[in-house]
């Protein structure tokens, strides 16, 4: 059984395992961390576990640990580096690493992989994505830079489209905005990836004000932050339905023209062409400050479960 730690906070499965006054608490810590190097986790190991391709997680989460004095240690590609290759169970490995390491980042494809490991392990768990389910320290990052961006969360009008079906981060990110007062939320996609019912009944039971649209200009104009998303080719089964998908909705200069001046862009990154490249130079803009943000968001958070 993982000891209760500052916060409570343990395992970080779920973007919904999250409170308001956790969220207050990280946010300030990650504020004052930024930029700076330290000793907090000094003799601390950090194992991070990747089946799924990443350039932003697993280098932020790695780059965070190390500036707090930490060690890492893991592997990528563990679907073939590692023993799953010859046949070990998820399960057996997390055993595994436990013994090897004070906290496990796992990034998995199949959704429900970071509880199933979360269930044997004996260190805390940090859900890195987990198919298409969720990926809760990015909607953390996502948050904390939004309230460094507009200075606010309460009372926003946040515009979450491309994939909402497969795409996790506007999923965990969903769940979060639940914890501010006023927020109204707009999903744009095209129906084959618009948002799921799981999504919307979550939003539904906690009062929150949400709305479906297929066409970005229905909602634009009132923005105040527009999350773009990437269409998660490596997801789909019908070839058909991802031809639909991929070029639904794009953020070109024409779309910057009609985002209202104090609104920003943001997008978890990597980007494939739902955002045109030109859009880079708008300073509302704001998706490469927010995968920067990421790494004194998880140096506070690998304190609070580690420190
Ligand atoms: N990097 C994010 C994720 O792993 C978003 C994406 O891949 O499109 O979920
Ligand atoms: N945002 C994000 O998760 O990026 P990576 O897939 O590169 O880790």
């Amino acid at each position: 059984m993982v000891a209760v730690r500052l916060g409570g906070l343990d395992h970080v499965i779920s973007a919904s395992r999250f409170d308001r006054s956790l969220l207050t608490t990280l946010f300030a810590r990650a504020g004052a961390l930024e930029g700076t190097r330290g000793q907090s986790l000094h003799g601390r190991i950090m194992a991070t576990l990747f089946y799924e391709p990443s350039t932003r997680t697993r280098l932020s989460f790695e780059s965070a640990m190390l500036r707090l004095g930490g060690c890492v240690l893991g592997t990528e590609a563990a679907h073939v580096f590692s023993s799953a290759m010859k046949g070990e169970t998820l399960e057996d490995t997390i055993r595994m690493v436990c013994a090897y390491a004070d906290v496990i980042v796992l990034r998995h494809d199949r959704e429900g992989a970071a509880a199933q490991a979360a269930s044997v392990a004996t260190v805390p768990i940090v859900n890195a994505g987990d198919g298409p389910g969720e990926h809760p320290t990015q909607s953390l990052l996502d948050l904390f830079t939004i309230e460094r961006e507009l200075g606010r969360i309460d009372g926003l009008h946040v515009v979450i489209c491309g994939d909402l079906r497969f795409g996790r981060t506007a999923r965990s990110l969903a769940r979060l905005l639940c914890l501010y007062e006023g927020v109204r939320i707009s999903f744009v996609a095209p129906d084959v990836v618009q948002v799921g019912e799981d999504i919307r009944a979550f939003l539904r039971d906690r009062g929150v004000s949400f709305t479906l649209h297929s066409r970005l200009e229905e909602v634009i104009g009132t923005a105040d932050v527009v999350y773009q998303t990437r269409v998660q080719k490596e997801r789909f089964t019908k070839l058909a339905e991802f031809e639909v998908a991929r070029s639904a909705i794009r953020i070109d200069s024409a779309t910057m023209a009609r985002l209202p001046a104090r609104a920003i862009v943001m997008h978890p990154l990597p980007r494939v062409d739902e955002i045109d490249a030109v859009v880079d130079d708008d300073p509302r803009a704001a998706y490469f400050r927010q995968a920067a943000n990421g790494v004194a968001l998880r140096m506070a958070l690998l304190e609070m479960l580690l420190a």
